[in-house]
C-alpha cells in the first residue's frame, strides 16, 4: 500500500485530478496495487481561503505520504512548487519529451530528456530593490552541479539511447556562475567515459531542439535555462498537454505536469490528462525502484502502453488534434486498463 498525497491545484488542475484518481482507482481494483489517496489544497484558491498557498497540513500530509502528486497551481506556483522543492530537497526535475505516434507534433522521432537542477539559480527568487533598480541573486554552487550532473550521467547510462549528456549554460557570459557549472559537469563526465559528453550555449540549445532534436539524449542544465528549454522540447513532440515531469530527491519524489493552470481551458473538460498520467507512469517507475516492486514497472509500462495506443488509434484531445472530452479520454484509458 502506498500513500498518495494529491494536491488538486487550480484552473484545469481539478479535472486532471479527477483523471488521476479514476486511474489510480482502477489499478487499484484491476491490477494489484494498491493505493491510499489524500487529496490535499495548495495553491491560489487554498490561498484565498486559509491565507496560505501552502497550508500547513498539506506540508505535514505530503512529508507523512510515500510520494506527490501535483496537479498544477495557478499565480501562487512559486509559493507552492518552488517552496516544496527546495524543502524536500528534490534536487533533479526530469522532464522527458518523447514522440508519440499521431500527434500534431513538429516531430515524431525524439526521445528525449531534460535534467535540470532544481534548488538554486534565479529561480529562488531572492530579489531587491536598489534605489530605482533591482537586483536578482543567482547562486551557483559546485556541490548542486556536481550532484545534477551525476543524476544526468547516470540517466544517460541507463536509457536505452545514443548515452550522450549535452550540458546546456551561458558561461561565455556568465563566466563565474555558469563557468562553476560547466567546470562541475566537465569534472564529473571524467567518470563515466562510456557516456558521450558536450557542451552547448543555451541560445544555440534553443535553436536545435528545432533544428535537429533527435541529436539530444540527455540534456543538463541550470534552473532557469530547464523550465524554458523543457516547454519548447514539449512543444516539438505535441505540446504541454503530452508533458510530464518529476521532482526527485534522495528520499522523496514528486511528480507534476510541465505546464501550468491553463486557465484560458479551465472548465471545459478539454484538457489533455496525458501530462498527469505519464507523470503517474513516472511515479509508478520510481516507487519500483525505491521499494524493488517490480507490479509497479508492469503497470507503470501498461499505463504508457495504453496511453500509446489510444493516441495513434487517433482516440485523443482538442490540443493533440482529436475530439475527446478529458473525462472520455479517461474513460478509455480505464477501460482499456
Ligand atoms: P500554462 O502551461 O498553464 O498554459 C500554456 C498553454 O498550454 C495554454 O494555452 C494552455 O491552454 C495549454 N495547456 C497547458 N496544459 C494543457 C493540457 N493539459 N491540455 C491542453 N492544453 C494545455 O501556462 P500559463 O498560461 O503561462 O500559466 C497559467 C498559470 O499556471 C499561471 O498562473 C502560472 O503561474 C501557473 N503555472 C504553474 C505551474 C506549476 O504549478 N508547476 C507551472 C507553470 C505555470
Amino acid at each position: 500500500m502506498y500513500k498518495i498525497s494529491l494536491i488538486t491545484g487550480d484552473g484545469i488542475g481539478p479535472e486532471l485530478s479527477d483523471s488521476a484518481i479514476s486511474v489510480l482507482n482502477t489499478i487499484n481494483d484491476k491490477l494489484d496495487l494498491k493505493f491510499e489517496i489524500t487529496t490535499l489544497p495548495a495553491g491560489d484558491k487554498a490561498l484565498h481561503e486559509t491565507g496560505k498557498a501552502l497550508p500547513d497540513e498539506t506540508i505535514q500530509t505530503i512529508k507523512n505520504s510515500d510520494v506527490c502528486l501535483k496537479a498544477p497551481v495557478g499565480e501562487s506556483a512559486a509559493d507552492v512548487i518552488v517552496v516544496l522543492r527546495r524543502m524536500l530537497d528534490l534536487y533533479a526535475n526530469i522532464r522527458p519529451a518523447k514522440s508519440y505516434p499521431h500527434m500534431s507534433a513538429l516531430r515524431d522521432d525524439i526521445d528525449m530528456v531534460i535534467v535540470r537542477e532544481n534548488t538554486e539559480d534565479l529561480y529562488t527568487g531572492k530579489e531587491f530593490s536598489l534605489g530605482n533598480a533591482a537586483v536578482a541573486l543567482r547562486i551557483i554552487s559546485e556541490d548542486a552541479s556536481k550532484r545534477i550532473a551525476k543524476y544526468a550521467f547516470e540517466t544517460a547510462k541507463q536509457r536505452n539511447n545514443m548515452k550522450k549528456v549535452t550540458c546546456v549554460h551561458k558561461s561565455n557570459v556568465m563566466r563565474m556562475t555558469d563557468g562553476l557549472f560547466a567546470k562541475s559537469c566537465i569534472e564529473v563526465a571524467k567518470n563515466y567515459p562510456d557516456v558521450l559528453f558536450e557542451q552547448m550555449y543555451v541560445d544555440a540549445c534553443a535553436m536545435n531542439l528545432i533544428r535537429q532534436p533527435e541529436k539530444f539524449d540527455v540534456i543538463v542544465t541550470t534552473n532557469l535555462f530547464g523550465d524554458i528549454l523543457s516547454d519548447e522540447s514539449s512543444q516539438v513532440v505535441g505540446g504541454l498537454g503530452m508533458a510530464p515531469a518529476a521532482n526527485i530527491g534522495d528520499n522523496f519524489a514528486l511528480f507534476e505536469p510541465v505546464h501550468g493552470a491553463a486557465f484560458d481551458i479551465a472548465g471545459k473538460n478539454i484538457a489533455n490528462p496525458s501530462s498527469f498520467l505519464l507523470s503517474i507512469k513516472m511515479m509508478l517507475d520510481w516507487l519500483g525502484a525505491k521499494h524493488h516492486d517490480t507490479k509497479c514497472f508492469t503497470v507503470a509500462q501498461k499505463l504508457e502502453s495504453v496511453i500509446f495506443d489510444l493516441v495513434k488509434s487517433g482516440v485523443k484531445t482538442k490540443d493533440i488534434g482529436g475530439d475527446r472530452s478529458t473525462s472520455e479520454f479517461t474513460r478509455e484509458i480505464t477501460n482499456k486498463l
